[in-house]
């Protein structure tokens, strides 16, 4: 396992001990880091859930352009609504519908957008590495949004935030003891790469299950397990996140028939009755239903999949927020 300090303040906000310009990843932070991200969203919760509370002034006068080349419902909308409650100007922009049809690069229309007085661009491509060149090619500050197959930091710590919650670690944000499996098609996933990095640095353990054609023997250069044995894996972790099985990044078929993968993989009321009492059941979205998870168990009562797209909301406020320099 990788090894985290305890000792690091926890939940302090502190803008010191926030040295980033940008959200590229999780890679690049440090478990206190992360831990000053999360609590900075627990501040944003009221604001983000009520809408009874007026919005807050943090990222007023700042402009936030969403820059989508892929589809999105949640993130997208997330990332809107954030921006919005903390009082920042909002553009939303997508491939279609804008020059990039006509065959302009990233960078020029990063470029363009920066010379309209941008402050933060939200980034989301099917490439990966296009928040670091956005990063080095302009001055706005980059959250990345989801790029190919490499992170997608906001999932991740709306996750742990989501897991910190329910188990009640949202004192201290240690995970220390937990173990999280994450399940499916890790291979294509982003936000694999990202849980992984982030649940590590807050001290938990990770399993990775899926069929072998879809996990590959190690992620990342993080230390963690993997199974194909989903039935061995289930009664022992305190956490499974279910992952789509990504068809549109499939170059060929991965497993014999959808009936096969349920079979093996497939989160079913039949298979939870093996998991451990109070085991949380999560998903980002969008979800196969019926192929990755059953309705019953996405619907029931260990599962904390709208939670997740709750939390969303003030995790990616605390981002902007951040990199907004509020
Ligand atoms: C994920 C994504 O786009 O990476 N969805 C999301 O952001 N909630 C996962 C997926 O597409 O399967």
């Amino acid at each position: 396992m990788t090894t985290v300090s305890t000792d690091e303040p926890a939940l302090t906000t502190d803008r010191t001990d926030w040295p980033h310009r940008h959200l590229v990843g999780i890679e690049p932070l440090s478990a206190g880091e992360i831990r000053v991200l999360l609590g900075k969203a627990q501040g944003y919760e009221g604001v983000s859930t009520s809408r009874a509370l007026p919005k807050n002034a943090d990222l007023h006068g700042k402009v936030v352009v969403n820059l989508f080349y892929e589809d999105s419902t949640r993130t997208r909308a997330s990332f809107r609504l954030a921006a919005s409650r903390l009082s920042a100007d909002v553009l939303d922009m997508s491939a279609s519908g804008s020059s990039v049809s006509k065959g302009e690069t990233l960078v020029d229309t990063a470029k363009n957008i920066e010379a309209m007085g941008v402050d933060i661009i939200v980034c989301r491509h099917s490439q990966s590495g296009t928040a670091i060149q956005l990063a080095e090619a302009t001055d706005c500050a980059i959250v990345n949004a989801g790029d190919g197959q490499h992170e997608h930091p906001t999932q991740a710590l709306l996750d742990a935030f989501t897991i910190a919650k329910r188990l009640g670690r949202d004192d201290t944000f240690d995970f220390s003891g937990l173990t999280v499996a994450i399940v499916g098609d890790i291979g294509h996933s982003r936000v694999a790469r990202s849980n992984l990095h982030c649940l590590t640095k807050l001290g938990a353990r990770v399993v990775l299950v899926g069929p072998p054609t879809l996990v590959p023997g190690a992620l990342a250069g993080v230390e963690c397990a993997v199974s194909h044995d989903l039935d061995a894996v289930l009664p022992e972790v305190d956490v499974v996140n279910m992952l789509r099985v990504q068809f549109e990044r499939l170059s060929g078929p991965a497993f014999p028939s959808q009936r096969e993968y349920t079979t093996l993989y497939g989160l079913t009321a039949a298979r939870m009755k093996q998991a451990k009492e109070g085991i949380v059941v999560m998903h980002p979205g969008p979800m196969n239903r019926g192929l990755e998870i059953e309705s019953a168990v996405a619907d029931g009562p260990s599962s904390v999949i709208l939670d997740q797209v709750a939390n969303g909301l003030a995790v990616r406020m605390a981002t902007l927020a951040l990199v907004g320099g509020a």
